[in-house]
């Protein structure tokens, strides 16, 4: 075996035990770029034989990188870098961290990534979701929570009830019959974003020693918050219908799998919408396995051209799927309501769960959105959003077109573009070339194990059209430049 395993060096007379130094070597080249997410480790035999120590060892040390996130092992296919080198470690005096259960360390660094740009307001933000300026609701909302307060100043005055403020949570039933949704009352809650809605999910159905399969690339956030549970998160990628039932059927065969997490709808980040035949093809799978399915469906009345399908939850004969909308992409993500629609056994005990953890949920921005809705406001703002981003997505695509080393899937809807780069260049490279004045998701980080370093996402509704403009300009520069140099 030769390769970068050469370079790590052990000293068994070092204070450090052999598995620390070979953990800490590794971790050092991960961050120095010299190991890049993806690359496969040697079996655990084969590089204890290359580095003369037990297999022991090895074993330790690659738990030990796992509880650090550095590597991911993969059912089947092997154990893989997983880690880019953007990650800062946090060091503290305390001692907390020896009573900490949860490994936050092996969390998704993305977020915080991305969070961290967008205090930047001097940074043309296209890693970031949020609702353009020409658009945003925010006037219009501030004005029905005024209006609200005024008709019933008792509001602040009242509880809020667990399951959402009663007028909404009538008003969203009506409304969710346009999607071919028909629960009951005691079918629905309010939630305070769909985030909270997979938290309570999580906390409710998930435990050490349970799998949850999940789309890859995807939304790691919601994955974080399956691990949260100790669960362990089993992966499938997409081809252009959606996630690959081959591969599902393969996994439902030979793991206990909880639930399926699904974004079928204009996916994050790759903006593919499954097929109708590949849903009904999902629901038999399903059925046949006894497994849940949970559907995110953030943004699927965003679409730019023909609407897409009903939910999947619309076909859900069985009451095997849990369904979440939100309004963070329709009216704007720091409102936090969201609606979730489940069997009513499922709502009773999330109800319960949320009550401990969210004892008193703002009503206040609900009482503001049921106003927004009850007012007949959001039909037009939609289509408002729906062509405001049209012309964003046609930009993307005019200004990407440009250059020959990077491709776009354009998407029929949702806010963001999934693009590729085709000579080589890292997206993480881009990102660091890009930044301060641009910001961009790399693929990795939307990755579980890393993979996709040659893609990147874009969300195109954020700044200005102007910034936007400019953005797109900088990034196309960029791959342009680097491109010359290979
Ligand atoms: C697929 C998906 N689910 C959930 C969320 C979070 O939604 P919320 O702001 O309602 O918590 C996002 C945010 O980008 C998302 O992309």
């Amino acid at each position: 075996m030769t390769g970068i395993w050469q370079d790590i060096k052990l000293d068994s007379e070092h204070k450090l035990p052999l598995y620390k130094q070979i953990s800490e070597q590794v971790e050092k080249m991960v961050y120095q770029g010299k190991l890049k997410p993806g690359t496969r480790l040697p079996a655990e035999r084969k590089l204890a034989d290359y580095l003369q120590v037990s297999r022991m060892t090895i074993t330790l040390a690659n738990e030990d990188m796992k509880t650090k996130g550095i590597i991911r092992s993969q059912q089947g296919s092997g154990t893989f870098i997983m880690r880019g080198p953007r990650r800062e470690r946090v060091h503290t005096k305390t001692k907390w961290q020896s009573n900490f259960v949860y490994e936050t360390d092996t969390m998704n660094h993305g977020l915080e990534a991305i969070i961290k740009f967008g205090q930047n307001s001097e940074s043309i933000q296209l890693a970031r979701a949020g609702t353009a300026p020409e658009i945003h609701p925010g006037i219009g909302i501030s004005e029905c929570l005024a209006e609200c307060l005024r008709k019933h100043p008792k509001l602040i005055q009242l509880p809020s009830p667990t399951q959402g403020y009663e007028p909404l949570h009538s008003y969203m039933l009506e409304w969710l019959k346009e999607s071919e949704l028909y629960p009951k009352k005691s079918e629905m809650m309010i939630v305070s974003g769909a985030m909270q809605g997979l938290d309570l999910i999580s906390r409710l159905f998930l435990g050490p020693g349970d799998y949850v399969i999940v789309e890859e690339p995807g939304f790691q956030v919601a994955s974080d918050a399956f691990t949260a549970s100790g669960a362990q998160i089993l992966r499938i990628t997409l081809d252009k219908e959606g996630m690959k039932l081959d591969n599902l059927e393969q996994l439902l065969r030979n793991f206990p799998v909880k639930f399926i997490y699904l974004n079928p709808t204009f996916h994050n980040p790759t903006g593919i919408t499954m097929s109708q035949k590949r849903r009904q093809d999902l629901l038999v799978l399903a059925k046949k396995y006894h497994v849940l399915i949970i559907e995110d469906d953030p943004t699927g009345l965003l679409y730019y051209g023909k609407k897409p399908a009903p939910p999947l939850k619309a076909r859900d004969e069985e009451g095997m799927i849990i369904y979440i909308r939100s309004f963070s992409k329709y009216l704007f993500p720091e409102l936090r309501v969201g609606v979730l629609v489940a069997p009513e056994g499922v709502i009773t005990n999330l109800t319960k769960i949320k009550q401990r953890i969210d004892l008193h949920s703002n009503v206040l921005t609900q009482a503001a959105v049921y106003t927004f809705l009850s007012e007949g406001r959001l039909t037009p703002h939609l289509q408002r959003v729906r062509k405001a981003y049209k012309v964003r997505v046609d930009m993307v695509q005019e200004a990407l077109s440009k250059s020959k080393a990077v491709s776009v899937q354009v998407p029929e809807g949702g806010i963001f573009a999934w693009c590729k780069l085709e000579h080589g260049l890292s997206s993480e490279r881009l990102l660091d070339l890009a930044l301060p004045d641009v910001s961009l998701v790399p693929g990795n980080w939307m990755s579980g194990t890393g993979m996709y370093e040659n893609y990147f996402r874009l969300a195109f509704t954020n700044p200005s059209l102007e910034q936007l403009k400019r953005g797109l300009n900088k990034i196309v520069e960029i791959i342009d430049r680097e491109d010359m140099k290979t």
